[in-house]
């Protein structure tokens, strides 16, 4: 079994606070929040993910977590710890340096929030494994970050299965997430590698009734 955190990247404007009240009697654990400044990646939602946010930290206890897409990671971390999520997840290829992605780090935990490196298919598990024993969950996204409805890259399944063994061998207290066309087709898959957190967007907010769906993505139906 693994936990399910809904992408609310493709909820229609129109009803926003109904279709977050469905999911959350749905059951889903997490709302993940994606959040993308029209830099880091083409598309910019800033303002209407910051609305959602907003709205979210209002009316729900589910956790909220926040994956910034982002260049100007710190001015958005600013802007997110104010709805107070569970967990922000940044960009290493936005961080870039071991002193900024450092600093990053550090300044969620002065927030109490905790952090999360998120990491692209073609970026190598090297590339983030120092900075492990600070950090609280991996992001790997098993799509090019930017679009919601995109198909799973199979390849990105062997990182997951490398983290895992990388994790438990190391006996580390960190959560693998998984990110990016993940469905009733490919989440057994993804589950099977190793990966405690699936992120579905469009499978979940785009079916008839979210809570089947969520229950085939948390493993609990097949
Ligand atoms: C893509 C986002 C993902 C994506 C998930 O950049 O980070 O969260 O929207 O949505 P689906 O499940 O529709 O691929
Ligand atoms: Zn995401």
């Amino acid at each position: 079994m693994a936990e399910c955190a809904v992408s609310i990247l493709n909820v229609e404007k129109g009803n926003a606070a109904h279709t977050f009240y469905d999911l959350e009697t749905a059951k889903v654990d997490y709302f993940h929040i994606d959040v993308m400044d029209g830099k880091f990646v083409s598309k910019d939602n800033y303002d209407l993910m910051k609305d959602y946010a907003y709205t979210l930290a209002h009316i729900t206890r589910t956790n909220l977590e926040v994956h910034l897409m982002v260049d100007d990671i710190e001015n958005a971390i600013y802007d997110f710890t104010l709805i107070e999520p569970g967990c922000i997840m940044f960009h290493i290829e936005s961080s870039k340096t071991k002193e900024r992605t450092m600093n990053i780090i550090n300044d969620l935990k002065e927030n109490g929030v905790k952090a999360g490196i998120a990491i692209n298919p073609a970026t190598p598990l090297e590339d983030i494994k120092e900075y492990l024993p600070y950090i609280h969950r991996v992001l790997i996204m098993t799509v090019v970050p930017g679009e919601g409805g995109q198909k799973l890259i199979p390849e990105t399944l062997d990182k997951i299965k490398e983290l895992r063994e990388y994790i438990d061998e190391n006996d580390l207290d960190i959560l693998i997430e998984a990110d990016g066309g993940i469905n009733g087709e490919t989440c057994k898959s993804v589950r099977d590698a190793g990966c405690d957190i699936l992120v579905s967007g469009v499978f979940i907010v785009k079916s008839e009734d979210f809570s089947i769906n969520v229950k085939i993505i948390k493993g609990e139906e097949e």
